[in-house]
């Protein structure tokens, strides 16, 4: 090989090179004592004395170069070595894992519970899948009864069975009430708080098809109205704070009587029914409506095995969601969004 060709051969090898064993390697492959320039300059000895002396320069040329390269290899690795970081160097701030949290539902849920557990209520949880005897036919709802087209449900596709009737996924917590009795042997005192998933046939800026919904029963001797007015206010203070409104509104409900509607005031528009001179678009009138509240008809207690002439009971059931939405500090306008997962807006609560 001529030394132009081992020169460019060596060049090219130190450049490609991507730590210093590898430069060693061409090192010794070229530059040593018995690397390829050496082999290559022994070869003066057969040339004839005229050319020996321009042989021999150019022979040390080539030396110099590839040595000059290689030594601005070997220096930019060292560098670089040492201003890289060890692995083991203790003094670096470690990195933050990332910390997840409960989804504002769960905590809602968790808040509202907390809240009924100082007045006594203990935590249930009845079925998702219901039988239509649950959800409508113990609640003072027969079959074909049209009060049951508000409830605008999800019926699954089995086989009905000939006591309890069709399988639904049940549009609300009320079919926990007739349960929670039977649980009790229909032995009142009852205080319930029934927290779980619920299902309906709507999607809209208030309704989502999937939502969840709490229930309260209370059944025992000489219970009154004040018992119930007391027990909302008491929630509606503790979880809005002391200054917001509700109202109550007469309604009906075939499973209460009397029945009644609450109404908070709007958290988006303050109240106003207005958002720059514009309908608001949440509540559309200053109130929004959180739940139904009642009087356990006496039918519902017959079928819970309680004699209604005995006990008297009063029972509600708000949606967990609508009750968040409607805090002053969350402006959440649309249900929608607690369900899309997005993490740039469930990372903000
Ligand atoms: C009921 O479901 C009755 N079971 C409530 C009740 C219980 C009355 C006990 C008397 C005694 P209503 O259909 O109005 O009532 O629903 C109650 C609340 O659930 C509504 O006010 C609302 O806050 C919430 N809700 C209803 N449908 C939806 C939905 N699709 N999406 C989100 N929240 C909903």
């Amino acid at each position: 090989m001529d030394f132009l060709s081992i020169k460019l051969q060596a060049l090219s090898a130190i450049n490609e090179a991507q730590d210093l064993n590898e430069l060693e390697n061409i090192r010794i492959k070229y530059l040593s004592k018995n690397g390829i320039v050496n082999q290559e300059m022994k070869k003066i000895v057969d040339l004839p004395q005229p050319q020996r002396s321009t042989f021999g320069q150019t022979a040390n040329q080539v030396k110099l170069d590839i040595e000059k390269l290689y030594q601005q290899k070997v220096n930019n690795f060292s560098k670089e070595k040492s201003t890289k970081p060890s692995f083991f160097d203790i003094t670096i701030p470690g990195r933050q894992p990332k910390h997840g949290h409960l989804h504002l539902v769960t905590q809602a849920i968790k808040e509202i519970s907390d809240i009924f557990a100082k007045l006594g209520f203990e935590r249930a949880r009845y079925p998702e899948v219901e039988w239509d005897y649950y959800a409508f036919e113990s609640l003072n709802m027969p079959a074909d009864h049209p009060a049951r087209d508000e409830w605008e449900t999800l019926f699954v596709n089995q086989k009905a069975n000939p006591k309890y009737g069709k399988i639904v996924l049940t549009p609300h917590t009320s079919n926990g009430q007739v349960r929670e009795m039977l649980r009790l042997n229909s032995k009142p005192p009852i205080r319930m708080i029934n927290i779980s998933k619920t299902y309906r046939r709507q999607q809209d800026i208030t309704h989502s098809i999937m939502f969840h919904q709490f229930e309260g029963l209370v059944v025992d001797q000489d219970i009154n109205i004040s018992h119930l007015k007391g027990t909302l206010d008491y929630f509606v203070k503790k979880f809005y704070g002391s200054k917001r409104q509700t109202r109550l509104r007469p309604f009906h409900f075939q499973f209460t009587e009397p029945s009644f509607e609450i109404d908070i005031n709007c958290a988006i528009c303050h109240g106003t029914g207005m958002i720059d001179k514009k309908k608001c678009k949440t509540c559309k009138q200053g109130w929004l409506e959180l739940g139904g509240a009642g009087f356990v008809h006496p039918n519902v207690l017959k079928a819970g095995g309680i004699n209604p002439n005995q006990f008297t009971g009063f029972a509600f059931g708000w949606g967990v969601e609508r009750v968040y939405m409607m805090r002053s500090n969350i402006k959440i306008d649309d249900i929608r969004t607690l369900y899309e997962n997005d993490i740039r807006f469930l990372n903000q609560f």
